[in-house]
């Protein structure tokens, strides 16, 4: 199946302005430092090969630049469904594509996954796109993920992992949207805010949140080991894990 429901709400206002991100969330342009971070200590340990990663939702290259720059021995190819997006990261990541470090896919993450080869990656990194998948969808997604690693391979996603507590987790997101009104007010940009939190309905919808618990049970069942969740800040947080 497809994802099209998330494909258009990333193909019109918000694609045009994913900059305006920075503004309603600091912590996205942070959680692409994460992944980055995460894959550089792994390269530290696999320094004698040339690691191949696999980014799912690449969007306009902030996290593909993070991953590109964690190490050297790095070869990403990085997967997005939204022309929209993908056509901004391939003009702001040309050089490395131009060295042979990085190829762009415009399929959508499923079609790629089941396109792979068992056991043929050594990371899957991605940032803020696993939660905009339907439930059903990013099911399938986990146990690709799991098939196309390597023994060893590591799943880094830096992402929005909802709060358990749901009080707590209903209060970080009226902040939230007080946050975007506050910010995307004082720089008249109305028509993004009010994308964002048609968006933000999305995210929020019972059928596409990850809530924490739920995301770290459904790794180990798909097999994964060495779970961690990590840098959590209201409901972003970094989770890891090993095939
Ligand atoms: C919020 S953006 C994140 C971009 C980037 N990682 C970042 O943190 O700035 C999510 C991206 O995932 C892409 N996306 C959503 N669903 C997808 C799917 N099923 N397959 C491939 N890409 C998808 C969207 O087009 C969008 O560019």
């Amino acid at each position: 199946m497809d994802n099209k429901q998330f494909d258009v709400m990333f193909s019109g206002v918000i694609g045009q302005e994913y900059e305006t991100l920075k503004l309603i969330c600091p912590l996205a342009a942070k959680m692409s430092r994460f992944v980055g971070e995460s894959i550089a200590e792994f390269a530290k340990t696999h320094s004698d090969k040339t690691l191949s990663v696999l980014e799912l939702g690449g969007g306009t290259g902030i996290t593909t630049l993070s991953i590109l720059s964690s190490s050297e021995s790095i070869k990403v190819v990085s997967v997005d469904s939204e022309p929209t997006m993908q056509s901004q990261a391939k003009q702001n990541l040309q050089q490395w594509v131009e060295q042979g470090r990085l190829t762009f896919d415009g399929r959508d993450a499923l079609s790629v996954l089941s396109n792979t080869a068992s056991a043929s990656v050594d990371i899957m990194a991605s940032a803020y796109t696993l939660h905009n998948f339907l439930d059903i969808y990013r099911a399938e997604v986990i146990t690709e993920i799991y098939r196309v690693l390597k023994p060893g391979g590591k799943f880094i996603n830096g992402d929005r992992y909802g709060l358990d507590d749901l009080t707590a987790h209903t209060r970080t997101i009226q902040n939230e949207v007080a946050g975007y009104f506050k910010a995307l007010i004082e720089v008249n940009k109305l028509d993004v805010l009010q994308h964002w939190i048609v968006h933000l309905f999305s995210d929020e919808s019972e059928n596409h949140v990850m809530r924490e618990s739920f995301s770290l049970q459904q790794l180990e069942q798909a097999g994964f080991k060495e779970i961690g969740l990590t840098n959590r800040c209201e409901v972003n947080a970094l989770v890891t894990a090993i095939k």
